[in-house]
């Protein structure tokens, strides 16, 4: 069944005896084959990793576009559709029906827990959320005003120092044990930091709470006061969990696999992790979207603002819209929409100014021609950074808070790629474009 498979990598044939696709490349009257390999769903890759033994050439691919750089089993994403899957699982159905600590469980072992395998998890992780006494000197080492995230990448990457018996990746017995310390302590850390940055003391965890309540405990509880958990807060904080636990090889999951393939112990690698996702293109655009919707003011002022993003000669980007996969409304975006209706009645900040402000500006973008082209759709950052806010969360915790959540998508992606039996160190090539050899000049001779 031949056909035409792209433009510039030529023919794609399939052999009718073996089922096999194969691409064929066509260079300066040479042509190299190399086989197609199909998933379970999604598209077929051409697969090039003999490309520079057969032709001598590399693939160039800045920002890898369209480059698969593993095989995974863990999350799928159609971008044109607007489809995410845990496992198989629709973000949706997830959202509305399990909890954070039941998606965990299906991100690492593949399968939803029947309900033994889910008290059991549920203790295992909830065993692990103390972190050692000693964490609490490590963190007057920071500065007053240290960002979270800041605080973040090195209290997770020092677990390594605290935790030595679960560093082995070999011993699959320690890979899970660092995986469940990993899931259990992050908040605890995450919560710590936020307490350090407002001066307020340290709460312990509480084992018998759910994940979320125990987050929120630590950090809004302070020991002058009862606190009580609001069950709305916590159900929307759970939620926030699941719509952020994965999404496949994006920048930070990509930095924890190439960073795990040298064989990193697992918290130097998701402390890699989460110093990528610092970045404002990435886990940073819910902190910069509420910033700028605060730097918009007024829904008067969304034209000459939207007038600004369309402007080649601006930097100015309508920051929670538009994603590298998504070429369509972002199917956790949707759910964060209606999360934070509810969690703003709940809290009374129904009035809150910048909700007519994002809902104006959705609108006007949804209809506008430059991001109709372009197919710029809200992404889950356009509503997270209002609800968060409204929870009582300063905007330096937002990223914090993907953090908490995607640590174990991180994981489950850094444990798949260490059982992975063709798992090599990550290397990419280059284009160089540089000086070509030439001979060093003395000081004292140089003009
Ligand atoms: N506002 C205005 N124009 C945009 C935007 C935006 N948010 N995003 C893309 N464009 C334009 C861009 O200027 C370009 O236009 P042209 O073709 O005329 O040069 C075109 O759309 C394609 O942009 P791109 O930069 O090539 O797209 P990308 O796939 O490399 O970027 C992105 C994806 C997420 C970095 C980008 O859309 C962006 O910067 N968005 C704002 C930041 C944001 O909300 N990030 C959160 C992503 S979701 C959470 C996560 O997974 O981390």
């Amino acid at each position: 069944m031949p056909g035409t498979y792209n433009d510039r990598i030529g023919d794609f044939t399939m052999d009718a005896k073996t089922n096999s696709k194969s691409a064929t490349l066509t260079v300066g009257g040479k042509s190299y084959d190399f086989p197609v390999k199909s998933g379970s769903v999604g598209p077929d890759v051409v697969d090039i990793s003999k490309l520079y033994a057969q032709a001598g050439m590399f693939t160039y691919d800045p920002g890898f576009t369209s480059t698969g750089s593993c095989e995974s089993k863990i999350t799928y994403i159609d971008g044109d559709a607007g489809v995410l899957l845990y496992r198989g699982y629709p973000i949706e159905q997830l959202a509305e029906k399990g909890d954070f600590l039941e998606t965990c469980y299906l991100l690492l072992y593949g399968e939803l827990p029947n309900k033994a395998q889910k008290a059991d998890f549920d203790q295992r992780v909830t065993r692990h959320t103390m972190v050692h006494e000693q964490m609490a000197r490590f963190f007057q080492a920071f500065r007053r005003d240290a960002h979270p995230m800041a605080v973040m990448v090195a209290s997770v990457g020092a677990l390594a120092a605290f935790y030595h018996d679960s560093t082995d990746i070999n011993d699959p017995q320690q890979r899970m044990i660092a995986s469940m310390r990993m899931i259990a302590k992050v908040p605890t850390l995450a919560a710590m930091a936020y307490k350090y940055s407002v001066g307020q003391p340290f709460v312990y965890p509480q084992n018998n709470l759910d994940y979320a309540s125990n987050f929120l405990r630590m950090c809004f509880a302070v020991p002058c006061e009862e606190y009580k958990i609001n069950p709305v807060l916590a159900d929307a904080l759970d939620k926030i969990f699941i719509l952020h636990a994965d999404h496949e090889q994006n920048a930070s999951t990509s930095t924890v696999r190439i960073a795990g393939s040298s064989g990193a112990n697992p918290f130097a690698c998701i402390a890699a992790g989460i110093a990528c996702l610092w970045g404002p293109a990435h886990g940073g655009a819910n902190e910069a979207a509420l910033q700028m919707l605060a730097d918009i003011g007024s829904v008067e002022k969304i034209p000459e603002f939207i007038a600004k993003v369309k402007d080649k000669n601006s930097s100015v980007r309508l920051m929670g819209f538009g994603h590298r996969v998504y070429k369509n409304y972002d199917p956790r975006a949707k759910i964060m929409q209606k999360m934070c209706h509810a969690v703003l009645k709940e809290t009374g900040h129904a009035n809150d100014p910048l909700l007519p402000i994002a809902l104006e500006l959705e609108r006007i973008a949804l209809s506008d021609q430059y991001f109709i082209e372009r197919k710029l759709y809200p992404n889950v950052d356009f509503y997270s950074g209002i609800t968060l806010k409204a929870m009582g969360f300063p905007t330096s915790m937002f990223t914090v808070l993907f953090a908490v959540a995607r640590t174990v998508g991180w994981i489950s992606q850094w444990s798949e790629m260490i059982e992975d039996p063709a798992q090599k160190i990550g290397r990419p090539r280059q284009l160089y474009t540089g000086a070509t050899k030439r001979d060093y000049v003395d000081l004292g001779k140089r003009k």
